[in-house]
Formats: C-alpha cells, sequence, structure tokens
C-alpha cells in the first residue's frame, strides 16, 4: 500500500479542525484500503506505533498527553504496516473524543502468551502468543450497549459530520484477517482500554528459545482468599482459576460486601480485588479497610488499567500490589505466592 510519511502528513495538515481530522482520515484510509489488498510484512509493531504517533504529535490537542511504553523485546508480526498506523491513529482519536476535557492517551506493546489453562480467562483470547498493542485513555468510558456495538460497520454515538462509525469496525476487519483478536476493557467515567492482540510471527528458531511450558504447582492452598469483583463473568473465572491453583475462595460482588464479609470472618489472608467497581467501595478502599483494620492481611488489586493510567497515587502510597489484566494462571500464581512469601518474610 502506498500511504508514505508524506501523504500521511498531508492528510493531517489538511484537516482544518481537530474535530474533522479524523474523520476524514478514516474515509482517505478506507479508500486506500479499498483500493488495495493488504500487503503483510514481518515487522516490529513499536516502530509503526511510534510512527503513527508523531504523526498525531500536537494534532492531538494540548490538553491531552500522549505517551508510550513499548517494550523493547517485543516479537516481530505479520501484518500491513499501514494498518497498524490507521489503527493507532484511529484508536487515538477516539480516545480523544472520549475526553473533551482533556485527559491522558497511552500507548503501550508487550508481548503476552495465552496457554491451554486461559482458555477461559475473561478475555476470551484463543491460547498462542501475540503481541499486545493497547492504546488506553481516561476519558468517559462506554456502557455495556456502546461496548456491544463498537464493531459495527457505521455505529457512531457521535453527532452527524463528526463520526463515520468505521473506526474500530475497520480495526475489526483488520486484525481477524491477520489472525488476531480486538478486546475492550472499559469503566463508564473512568477510562477505556482497547486491546489488539496480533499473532506473533514465527521465526525460525533455535529449541532453546521455544517457550517453555510452565508448570502450575498449587503450593498455597492452605491461604484463604476472598475474591472482590463486581462482574459476574469475570468473579466466576476467577474463582476457578484460584481452584484450578488449589485454593478454595470465598466471592463477593462489591466492596462493600468485602467489608462486610470481613468484619464478620477476619481470618482471610489474602483479598484479591479488582480496583473500579460499583456499590460505593473501590478496591483502593477496600485496601485501606483492610490496612487499617486486618493489617495481617495481603490485598492484591486487579486491573484493565495499566498502572502508567492509575488515576492517583493510590497504588504507590500504599505500596499496593497491581496485577494488570488480563492475567494468564502462572501470572495469578506468581503474584500471589510474592505476597503470601512476602507476609511471611515480614513476620
Ligand atoms: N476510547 C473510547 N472511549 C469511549 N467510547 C469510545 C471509544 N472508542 C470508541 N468509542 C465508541 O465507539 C463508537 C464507534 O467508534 P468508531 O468505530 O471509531 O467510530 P466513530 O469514532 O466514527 O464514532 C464511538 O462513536 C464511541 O461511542
Ligand atoms: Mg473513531
Amino acid at each position: 500500500m502506498d500511504i508514505t510519511d508524506e501523504s500521511h502528513r498531508e492528510l493531517l495538515n489538511d484537516a482544518d479542525s481537530a474535530a474533522q481530522m479524523g474523520t476524514r482520515l478514516t474515509h482517505r484510509l478506507l479508500t486506500f484500503a479499498r483500493q488495495s489488498q493488504l500487503e503483510p510484512e514481518v515487522l516490529n509493531v513499536n516502530d509503526h506505533a511510534l510512527g503513527a504517533m508523531e504523526l498525531l504529535g500536537s494534532t492531538i490537542g494540548e490538553t491531552i498527553t500522549l505517551s508510550a511504553n513499548l517494550a523493547p523485546d517485543l516479537w516481530r508480526i505479520r501484518a500491513d504496516s499501514s494498518e497498524i498506523e490507521n489503527a493507532v491513529v484511529n484508536l487515538a482519536i477516539n480516545a480523544r473524543d472520549a475526553m473533551p476535557e482533556g485527559g491522558k492517551i497511552q500507548v503501550d506493546t508487550k508481548n503476552v502468551s495465552f496457554s491451554e489453562n486461559d482458555i477461559e480467562d475473561d478475555f476470551g483470547v484463543p491460547p498462542g502468543d501475540y503481541v499486545n498493542l493497547s492504546v488506553s485513555d481516561n476519558g468517559s468510558g462506554m456502557t455495556d450497549d456502546v461496548k456491544s456495538r463498537v464493531f459495527e460497520p457505521f455505529f457512531t454515538t457521535k453527532e452527524s459530520g463528526k463520526g463515520t462509525g468505521l473506526g474500530l469496525a475497520s480495526i475489526h476487519g483488520f486484525v481477524y484477517q491477520s489472525g488476531g483478536h480486538v478486546r475492550i476493557y472499559s469503566e463508564v467515567g473512568h477510562g477505556t482500554v482497547i486491546n489488539l492482540y496480533l499473532p506473533r510471527h514465527l521465526e525460525t528458531r533455535t529449541p532453546q528459545e521455544t517457550a517453555q511450558p510452565t508448570r502450575i504447582e498449587s503450593t498455597n492452598g492452605d491461604a484463604r482468599i476472598l475474591v472482590v469483583e463486581d462482574n459476574d463473568m469475570v468473579r466466576k473465572v476467577t474463582v476457578k482459576r484460584l481452584r484450578a491453583l488449589g485454593f478454595n475462595p470465598e466471592q463477593v460482588s462489591n466492596g462493600t460486601e468485602a467489608v462486610n464479609f470481613l468484619e464478620i470472618d477476619a481470618g482471610i489472608d489474602l483479598i484479591l480485588s479488582d480496583i473500579v467497581m460499583g456499590g460505593g467501595l473501590s478496591g483502593y478502599d477496600v485496601a485501606r479497610w483492610v490496612q487499617s483494620n486486618l493489617p495481617q492481611c495481603k490485598v492484591l488489586l486487579t486491573s484493565g488499567f495499566s498502572e502508567q493510567m492509575a488515576e492517583d497515587s493510590d497504588v504507590q502510597t500504599a505500596k499496593l500490589k497491581v496485577l494488570p489484566k488480563p492475567y494468564n494462571l502462572v501470572e495469578l500464581q506468581q503474584a500471589i505466592s510474592s505476597i503470601i512469601e512476602n507476609k511471611t518474610a515480614d513476620a
């Protein structure tokens, strides 16, 4: 596909307002996409994520900070490079539109592996090695209703002339064509993370480099764990995974229930809690309550937002551990044992 840096810049210069930029760029890129077949090549997503961020630069608005956290050892993928840039530009424009008062856009890349054990994780990505490209914002977030429709072509919540409803539909199309998956994590009033999982391109590797299957051992099964999570499906899966690790967890569906539970049963060793929850108390609030009322009890928070997107310094000040979602069974086990081992070291 013949989209040079020059024609990209021209596209951006053409736009006479930031709002029009998204619409025009989407139109132009879709036109390109219709005219030419995808031209997949083996590439490093970081190069093209950075390229897109350079293009976005000052056009994204003064009240918005754009930052990146790109894994240095990123696996390579096979894809059309202009599709990657197009995706980052479109996702960043969506993020900007969700933050009329300004905010933060964070572009992340990392390697992720989902094993057979993770088939039923809350993200439902099939097993495999992927490059995870994500664009996060701390804007309006999406309701479940909007979230369920965003991949529909022409679905937009923007006023006419501002949205085409084609951004996420075309990103979805490209990612699926590349054998990947798109997953959305969003909390109304807090923000959105759009995760693209692009399959790792397998180069000829020496046997040592092949990923070793990780053995899961259930050694800490006697610790009592309380799961605090307001999403029923995620809570069920979490409980199931903890059982697979040999624990027999208790569960509640929000922070208030957690505190009520702990006031009656103080024998919990570890609380595994979501951060953003309905019902009044956040994971931070639960952690603070636990720190002052049950100091021997440990807290492990989980969140779909990366640490860089944390809205306050709660994590740092309270020295709380956060396990980023989605996590696999091995990561869950490692996070739990590191906390439980810490406990023994402190005692
Ligand atoms: N980062 C985001 N935060 C909140 N809502 C979003 C975000 N990204 C997409 N959306 C929602 O998804 C809809 C569809 O997005 P998209 O396909 O890019 O079309 P458009 O941007 O033209 O509306 C948007 O209208 C908006 O409601
Ligand atoms: Mg859009």
